[in-house]
C-alpha cells in the first residue's frame, strides 16, 4: 500500500504553486511533490495524486464520484442553486455522476465522434488559413489566433453567431474561475458572467426553437421535444459547458504549444517540414505543457483501493494531471520536448466516464494549426513577456506577444 506523507512540506509546495512564479512554471514544484510520493495529503486533507500510473488508474475508476454538492456545501454555499455561476457549472454534465451523467453525455456524444470531427477538417483548415491572414507583424497570439480558432469552430458547431463570439472570451474566463476558487469575490464576479452567458444561450435556444438551423443547438432543442431530451435549463447548461470547454482549453493548447515550440527551434523546424509529425507532436505538446492541470475533485463513496492507494469513505482526492504528465517513471527526460516521443499517452484529457468529449476536436485544431503556422511564418518569434492566466486548474496565457517577421 502506498504510504502518504502528511507533512508541512506538502503545504509549502502547494503555497509555492499558488504564487505568480509557481503558476508560471509549476513543474519544479510538481517534481518536489512527486519526490514526496505519488500521493500526498494537502493541509486541508485532500489527497493530491501526482504519479502517472496512479492518476491514470484513478481517473479511469468509476467508483470515486464528483458529488459536487458536497463540495459546495463544505465551502459554505448552502444557497448554491441561487448562485447563477454555481448552478450553471455544477448542474452541467461534467459535474454529474452515474445515470444522470450518462444520460446527458449520450445526448451529445454523437456530435463529437472521431468520424464526425474528421469531417470538420476542411472547415478547420479554412479558418486557420483566414486567421493566418490576420497575423501580421507584432501581435498578440492569444487574441488573434489561439482564442478565435476554437471559438469559431465551436461557435459554428453550436450555432453561436459570429458577431457574438468575442464577448465570450472574458465571460467564460470569469465564470470558470469557480473551478479554481470559491471565494465570495470570485463567485460574485462569476455570477454576473454566468447570468449573461445563461440568458444569451436561453434566447438563442428560443430563436432556434422558432426557426431551426443546421447546428447543434437546434439539434438539442429538437431532442428536447422527445422523452429523453433536455429540459430548458439542461439545454442551457449543456450549451454553456460545450462553449466554454470548447474554446478555453484549446486556446490554452494553442498558446502553450506555440510557446514551447518557439523555445525549441530545432523541434519546430522538424514540425515545419515533416507532415507525419503533426499527430505525435500534438500529443507531446499536450503532455509537455497541458492547459488542464487538475481534474475536478472526486469524493469516495466508500472505503476503496485504487492502484495501491487506500482511500477512506468521504475522502476527497484530485488527480494532478500536469504533474503526472512529467512523471520520470514513465517519460524519459520528462522536462524535454521531444515531438516524436512514443511513450504512454498524456493524461491531459482525463480518462474513464468523464474522458474529454472534445478531445478529437482539440487534436484536429492543433494538428492543423501548428504545421501551418510554422510553415507560413518561418521567422515567428516571441515579442514580449507572456501574461499568465490566474488559477491552477487551467494553466495557460491570457496574452502571448509574437512577431511574424
Ligand atoms: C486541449 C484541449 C482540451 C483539454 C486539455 C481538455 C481536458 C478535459 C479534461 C481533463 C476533462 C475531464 C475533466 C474531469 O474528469 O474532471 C474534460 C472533460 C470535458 N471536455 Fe475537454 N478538454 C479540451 C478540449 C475540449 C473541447 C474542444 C471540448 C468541446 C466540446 C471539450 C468538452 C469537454 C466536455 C463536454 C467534458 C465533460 C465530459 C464528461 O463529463 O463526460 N473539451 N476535458
Amino acid at each position: 500500500m502506498t504510504t502518504r506523507v502528511d507533512s508541512d512540506a506538502v503545504g509549502e509546495v502547494l503555497a509555492a504553486l499558488g504564487t505568480d512564479e509557481g503558476r508560471a512554471d509549476p513543474y519544479p514544484h510538481y517534481a518536489r511533490l512527486r519526490a514526496l510520493g505519488p500521493v500526498v495529503t494537502a493541509p486541508d486533507g485532500v489527497l493530491v495524486i501526482t504519479g502517472y500510473r496512479q492518476c491514470s488508474a484513478f481517473v479511469r475508476d468509476q467508483r470515486p464520484l464528483k458529488q459536487s454538492e458536497q463540495l459546495l456545501l463544505a465551502a459554505g454555499y448552502h444557497d448554491w442553486r441561487e448562485r447563477p455561476s454555481l448552478r450553471l457549472m455544477f448542474t452541467s454534465m461534467v459535474m454529474l455522476d452515474g445515470p444522470a451523467h450518462t444520460r446527458l453525455r449520450r445526448l451529445v456524444s454523437s456530435a463529437f465522434t472521431a468520424r464526425r470531427v474528421a469531417n470538420l477538417r476542411p472547415a478547420v483548415e479554412r479558418i486557420v488559413g483566414e486567421l493566418c491572414e490576420r497575423l501580421d507583424g507584432t501581435t498578440d497570439f492569444v487574441t488573434e489566433f489561439a482564442f478565435p480558432l476554437p471559438a469559431t469552430v465551436i461557435g459554428e458547431l453550436l450555432g453561436v453567431p459570429r458577431a457574438d463570439r468575442p464577448m465570450f472570451q472574458t465571460l467564460v474566463r470569469d465564470w470558470t474561475m469557480v473551478l479554481d476558487e470559491l471565494s465570495p469575490a470570485v463567485v460574485d464576479r462569476a455570477d454576473s458572467a454566468a447570468v449573461t452567458i445563461r440568458d444569451y444561450l436561453a434566447d438563442l435556444a428560443e430563436t432556434r426553437h422558432a426557426e431551426p438551423a443546421d447546428d447543434l443547438i437546434s439539434a438539442l432543442v429538437a431532442a428536447g421535444d422527445g422523452e429523453e431530451g433536455l429540459d430548458a435549463e439542461e439545454l442551457v447548461s449543456m450549451a454553456a459547458l460545450l462553449l466554454s470547454a470548447g474554446f478555453e482549453t484549446t486556446t490554452g493548447l494553442l498558446a502553450n504549444g506555440l510557446f514551447a515550440l518557439l523555445e525549441e527551434p530545432a523541434q519546430a523546424a522538424r514540425l515545419r517540414t515533416e507532415q507525419a509529425l503533426a499527430a505525435p507532436a500534438v500529443e507531446e505538446l499536450l503532455r509537455y505543457d497541458s492547459p488542464v492541470h487538475l481534474a475536478s475533485t472526486r469524493i469516495m463513496p466508500t472505503d476503496l483501493t485504487i492502484a495501491d492507494i487506500g482511500f477512506a469513505e468521504g475522502q476527497r482526492a484530485v488527480a494532478l494531471l500536469g504533474a503526472a504528465n512529467r512523471d520520470p517513471e514513465v517519460f524519459r527526460e520528462p522536462d524535454r520536448l521531444v515531438l516524436d516521443r512514443a511513450e504512454e499517452p498524456p493524461l491531459s484529457f482525463g480518462g474513464g466516464a468523464h474522458y474529454c468529449l472534445g478531445a478529437p476536436l482539440a487534436r484536429l485544431e492543433a494538428q492543423v494549426a501548428f504545421p501551418l503556422l510554422l510553415s507560413r511564418f518561418p521567422r515567428l518569434s516571441l515579442a514580449g513577456d507572456p501574461v499568465f492566466r490566474p488559477g491552477l486548474s487551467l494553466h495557460t496565457y491570457t496574452s502571448l506577444p509574437i512577431s511574424t517577421n
